[in-house]
């Protein structure tokens, strides 16, 4: 199936969808009882995936924090599901402007719903693995005009993207973008991928949501040219200086990996 007809019957509540999964980890609104059935057969498998999806959303936000604080007023977000608590226009200073965008057309027009009028916050339909569709659209020229200093945001979605869409992606974004923009993204690290996390993808995959998973080393490969900022690609309870128990729980189970995420540079 394509990845637009996959989307088709995102609003059909007799079939589970991973971002109303998501949503439902997340302890959301935004999900229907099949979701919640998908989302607990899979908390039975690995009980720590509702705290990894959390904590997705809080890298999220201290991210964004970490690049208004530096000064970026310019932000373009892929995958961004629904723009609520903790997201761009919500923590950002008046005269921010953003595009956010997701490929799941019910998310795009709830997205719309959300943000409501606002002539410099925009968000638009795009599959994350053809950046070019938002970069090259009307709407980012209005928007951005020449100016093309950005925090890109690839966040809770690197898992789901294949190897050579990652490195599509990083390259068309830094060729687009002037020198000192920010990209910040999350993924897992797994090297080998075991028999407990290969049933998870199967379940992922029951949701026309198939994931790509890889070594951390693979993924700074993949993202090059961007360089790593400081303090680097770390677990992501390490981004709030606490102990990376979930990361434990993980690696303990599934003998490999942990979420982690990472700020890189264009320098
Ligand atoms: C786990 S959520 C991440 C949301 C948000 N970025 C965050 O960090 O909380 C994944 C989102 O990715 C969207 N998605 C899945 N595949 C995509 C693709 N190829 N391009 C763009 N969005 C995609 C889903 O519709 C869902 O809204």
């Amino acid at each position: 199936m394509d990845k637009e007809n996959q989307y088709i019957n995102i609003d059909d509540p007799t079939r589970a969808n991973a971002g109303r999964v998501y949503d439902y980890f997340l302890g959301g609104h935004h999900y229907f009882d099949v979701d919640k059935e998908m989302g607990d057969k899979i908390a039975q498998q690995a009980p720590f995936i509702p705290k990894l999806a959390k904590l997705t959303r809080w890298f999220l936000g201290k991210a964004i924090r970490i690049a208004i604080e530096s000064g970026f007023n310019q932000f373009i977000d892929f995958a961004s599901a629904l723009p609520t608590a903790n997201h761009i226009h919500l923590i950002a200073p008046e005269g921010t402007r953003i595009i956010y965008s997701d490929i799941d057309p019910i998310t795009v027009d709830y997205g719309k719903e959300i943000i409501g009028e606002n002539p410099i916050v925009k968000y638009i339909k795009c599959d994350a693995s053809t950046p070019e569709m938002l970069l090259e659209s009307a709407v980012a020229k209005e928007l951005f005009g020449e100016n093309h200093k950005f925090a890109f945001g690839l966040n809770g979605i690197c898992w789901f993207l294949q190897d050579k869409d990652i490195s599509h992606i990083a390259k068309k974004i830094y060729d687009f973008a002037d020198e000192g923009s920010i990209l910040f993204f999350t993924d897992y690290d797994c090297e080998t991928i075991s028999e407990e996390v290969r049933n998870i993808i199967k379940m992922y995959e029951r949701m026309n949501q198939p994931g790509a998973l890889r070594s951390r080393d693979k993924m700074k490969e993949l993202l090059y040219p961007w360089k790593t900022e400081e303090p680097g690609l770390l677990h992501l309870e390490e981004w709030f200086g606490w102990k990376p128990t979930v990361t434990d729980e993980v690696i303990n189970t599934w003998k490999a990996g942990g979420l982690y995420g990472g700020i890189m540079k264009k320098r």
